[in-house]
């Protein structure tokens, strides 16, 4: 049941699924009648899944009881099937359970039977609304990560569009690289595109944690072992820089390798070749290496608790990653960038990321940088049952985080006093605003005023 349709450059897909055909035909015909939608009426619901199979509606509107299918199991369905479909549920049979059970599921919106065509009318334009906005922010965000971005590495401040640069410039080129930065700053990411855009990307990405492990330990992983090299090697085991033969080899927390070590591995990159334990044969090997550190190496050299002749052959190229709160520009690419990531995961529509959400994170320090929002993000993405992440999706205890900032701020003795109590009972409510204002006998609005006041973010409060 097709409502003729003049393809338009803005339109919107709508199905509508009902059992009963008089009322697919008043839908179909009552919403045809606006020029932005482009709608197609179904009355089993197999064929109306097999419609967005072959391509996603931007709303599908369908009836809860139907004769081949139950509505809120098709919710599941349209959801695998199209996750950014904006669903809208009719019913004759309404009850709160219901509903509710719908807008768990990811339904947009619940209507009960009998509707006017104006009600249906004036929600279709509140999803329209929000599915404008969201292609917009969309845009915007692809227009700027666009640019600020390689591969999957976001950045668009001047000292991340400076590395992709460097990134891109000595991929190609076989020398060694040393990355620097703080925890979770993209490290390992930065090692990846450095083999991805090199002529070795073909070969192996072999990576190595030099952390907490004995000499023998590194050697056995890095060199191999000869049969019979020590009682257990029953056969030849090649190490991973044969395996990494033609490859990049990532040697991480570089600075934790023991001393020992350290000679030995100097040895390979000056001669390029290594010998299995138990071996006397040479073995010649192809890989390029890119060492990364969080440790200040320069302070580890004059303290000779790191070797300066490996030192500067680790360091060819040096990359010096900035800890995310010295780039908080790239907050929203990189928030709206794993949200996307976390949805796909998850099999769940991508959210959009919301203002306040952006806005809480503010002045939060991130001491495990990108890795840490990515984190956040993908707790909220999780437990998220909207279509936006807000402030309400975040860990509440970034906001005791936050505290200590708030409190060097020349707060007057007494007011520091209301403070402590008012985050005492916060705190102890779950972060609830109605049951904390109950406490403090103060109204909600005195609350949310007080919690400006003392910058603390507040929750904010959806009806
Ligand atoms: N600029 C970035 N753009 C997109 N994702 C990023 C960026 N930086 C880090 N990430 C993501 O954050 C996580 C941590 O990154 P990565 O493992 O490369 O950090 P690291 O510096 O190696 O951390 P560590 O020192 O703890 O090993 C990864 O999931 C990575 O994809
Ligand atoms: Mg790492």
């Amino acid at each position: 049941m097709r409502n003729t349709g003049k393809k338009k450059s803005d339109s919107f897909k709508v199905i509508v699924l009902d059992d009963e055909e008089i009322t697919v035909k008043r839908l179909t015909k009552g919403l045809s009648a606006a020029d932005e939608l482009d709608v197609e009426g179904f009355i089993l619901a197999k064929d109306a899944l097999k419609e967005i199979k072959k391509s996603p509606p931007d709303i599908f509107i369908s009836d809860i009881k139907l004769k081949d299918a139950y509505g809120l199991d098709l919710i599941d369905e349209i959801k695998a099937t199209c996750p950014n479909t904006v669903i809208i549920l009719i019913t004759g049979y309404a009850s709160i359970d219901q509903a509710v059970k719908a807008t768990k599921k990811g339904a947009f919106y619940y209507l009960a039977k009998p509707f006017s065509l104006t009600e249906l009318r004036k929600i279709i334009s509140e999803a329209i609304e929000f599915i404008r906005s969201r292609r917009q922010k969309d845009l915007i965000m692809e227009q700027l990560t666009r640019k600020g971005r390689l591969g999957d590495i976001i950045g668009s401040t001047p000292e991340m569009i400076k590395i992709f640069k460097t990134i891109k410039q000595i991929a190609p080129l076989d020398c060694n690289v040393l990355i620097k930065g703080e925890t979770g700053t993209g490290k390992e990411l930065v090692a990846k595109a450095l083999h991805l855009h090199s002529k070795r990307s073909k070969f192996p990405f072999v990576s190595f944690n030099c952390g907490g492990f004995t000499e023998e330990l590194i050697a056995n992983e890095l060199f191999g072992h000869e049969k019979g090299a020590f009682t257990g090697a029953n056969s030849t085991k090649l190490g991973l820089l044969e395996t990494a033969s033609g490859g990049t080899v990532f040697l991480d927390e570089i600075g934790e390798m023991p001393l020992s070590m350290q000679v030995k591995l100097l040895r390979v990159l000056q001669e390029n070749t290594i010998f299995r334990v138990g071996g006397t044969k040479p073995i010649e090997i192809d890989c390029r290496f890119v060492a990364a550190t969080n440790r200040n190496l320069d302070k580890m050299v004059s303290e000779d608790a790191f070797r300066q002749d490996l030192f500067y052959r680790l360091k060819v190229v040096t990359i010096s990653l900035p800890p995310l709160r010295k780039r908080r520009e790239d907050i929203p690419a990189l928030a709206t960038h794993f949200a996307k990531k976390a949805a796909k995961k998850f099999g769940k529509a991508t959210p959009m990321v919301g203002d306040d959400f952006l806005d809480a994170l503010v002045d939060y320090p991130f001491p495990g940088n990108c890795r840490e929002l990515e984190h956040i993000v993908e707790r909220a993405v999780a437990l998220s049952r909207k279509n936006i992440l807000t402030a309400e999706d975040l860990p509440p205890d970034l906001w005791l985080l936050k505290e200590p900032e708030n409190k060097k701020k020349d707060t007057a003795p007494l007011k520091q006093l209301e403070l402590d109590y008012i985050m005492d009972i916060y705190k102890k409510t779950g972060f609830n605003q109605s049951e904390t204002a109950r406490i403090l006998g103060i109204s909600r609005t005195t609350l949310w005023r007080k919690l400006r006041q003392f910058n603390i973010k507040s929750k904010k409060h959806h009806p």
